[in-house]
């Protein structure tokens, strides 16, 4: 792309190497602040516990349920560990409408217990006592692994009744209203352990679990003695505990406003939890598309795209009106275009404008303000990955990844890696792997890695 004016437009989206290596710091230190309890009030990065302080061995067996809500579907999940590294799964999505997104709690406890009857029904599953692993993807507080106090809904959601309540009890109390259902609530997880579980049953070396989909977050192996969170009874057997940081929740300080643009402001003003997640809304799908279109209206504006346009006016009142027109998905789609056919960002385009006859040079131009607005998210999750490797310090580190962003985007992993180049120590070597269903066959490792011990 040689436009220079539209170059120049969107610098800011650039991260150059001193901000890369200036966020690196900051994050590091907020890492490290949110461990220590002298600090960690005050640390964007809360750094959960987890509880789960085993890693699977793969020989893991038996039949378990999952539930995976806080992506963008909800399942209900049925996973059959077979030992040596495998297992199968039959799951179901249903769906959450923004209703039950934003009502009261109990409405939404219902509906997944209302879901959780119907799937053991349709599969045969009832009477078995099946034990259950609920991946609850928001930050919550646990006080062991089947109590956990929400903190803060994220990603859309908003229910009344439900902030500071152990989402284990309201899920027990909504199976218990139904009264048909018999089920043995083994642990609650975040997404992202359910990656690192799932990653590592199939390669002992993950260390590290990331979410790059509607939100995003990481977790990781830490050891104990850094955990000051972690009550002492937990050092005493284990070496280690998996730490969810929550990372999303980085900047909300003021630590990322040196890099974060009115694009980025309008947005969280826009967002139902105002001033939170601010890293999160930087790099996840439920942001990104909302960046690309706030960006395309005013290039448009500026008269930098679709300059010979007959009605311009028009493509910007259809940006500017309809919030979230531009999905997360159609920068994949773009970015994954050929020179000089742009198929599928005609199709976009037509779809989005009804656009007949696009420029191979605004086709061209598109894709630019796609790839500046992905590329940073990209490097700002490896600025967090390269940090969490530099901080586990062994000579090999796997990362497991999933998320919609990450397994649709074409050059996502690709952009991340080499920014990880330039930050990770070079005396490790790193490696990143797609997890296969972390929040279906990672839930069921947890329960039964709990039922180990
Ligand atoms: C939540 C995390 C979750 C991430 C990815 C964030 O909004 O706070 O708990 O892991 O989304 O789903």
């Amino acid at each position: 792309m040689q436009d220079q004016r539209l170059k120049d437009f969107l610098k800011e989206f650039i991260i150059s190497d001193s901000q890369l290596h200036e966020v690196y710091k900051r994050f590091t230190t907020e890492i490290q602040n949110g461990l220590s309890l002298a600090t960690r009030k005050q640390a964007d990065i809360k750094c959960y516990m987890t509880y789960i302080q085993d890693l699977p061995t793969g020989d893991e067996k038996g039949n378990y349920l999952a539930l995976d809500l806080g992506g963008t579907n909800f399942r209900v999940l049925h996973v059959s560990l077979k030992g040596h590294h495998e297992a199968e799964i039959e799951s179901k999505v249903f769906v959450v409408d923004k209703e039950l997104m934003t009502g009261h709690g109990t409405q939404l406890f219902d509906h997944i217990a209302n879901c959780l009857a119907e799937f053991v029904k349709e599969y045969s599953l009832n009477n078995q006592h099946l034990p259950l692993g609920f991946t609850f993807s928001f930050p919550c507080v646990q006080l062991g692994l089947t109590k956990a106090l929400l903190v803060r809904w994220t990603k859309g959601f908003n229910c009344a009744g439900s902030v500071q309540e152990d989402v284990g009890r309201l899920l027990k109390e909504a199976i218990a209203r139904r009264g048909d259902l018999e089920i043995n609530v083994m642990a609650i997880l975040n997404d992202t352990t359910g990656t690192l579980m799932s990653c590592a049953h199939r390669n002992p070396e993950c260390r590290i679990g990331v979410i790059v989909g509607t939100g995003c977050n990481a977790c990781y192996v830490e050891r104990v003695e850094n955990a000051e969170l972690l009550e002492s009874e937990y050092k005493v057997d284990k070496t280690h505990i998996i730490v969810n940081t929550e990372w999303g929740a980085f900047g909300e300080s003021g630590k990322l406003e040196f890099v974060r643009t009115d694009y980025d402001r309008t947005i969280d003003k826009a967002s139902l939890n105002v001033g939170s997640q601010l890293l999160e809304k930087m790099i996840s799908g439920m942001y990104l598309g909302e960046l690309v279109r706030l960006v395309l209206a005013d290039a448009i504006t500026q008269n930098l795209i679709f300059s010979r346009t007959s009605d311009k006016q028009c493509l910007i009142n259809t940006l500017r009106e309809n919030v979230c027109c531009f999905e997360a998905r159609f920068i994949s789609e773009i970015e994954n275009d050929n020179f000089p056919d742009f198929q599928q960002t005609r199709t976009i385009l037509k779809e989005l404008f009804a656009m007949e006859k696009a420029s191979v040079e605004d086709c061209q131009k598109l894709r630019y303000i796609c790839e500046c607005i992905s590329r940073r998210a990209a490097n700002l999750v490896a600025v967090g990955i390269s940090s969490l490797i530099n901080r586990i310090a062994e000579p090999h580190v796997v990362v497991g990844v999933d998320g919609s962003v990450y397994r649709l985007h074409p050059h996502f992993d690709a952009y991340m890696r080499e920014t990880m180049r330039k930050l990770v120590n070079p005396k490790i070597t790193f490696d990143l792997m797609l997890s296969e269903d972390g929040s279906g066959r990672g839930a069921a490792l947890v329960a039964a890695v709990a039922s180990k011990n």
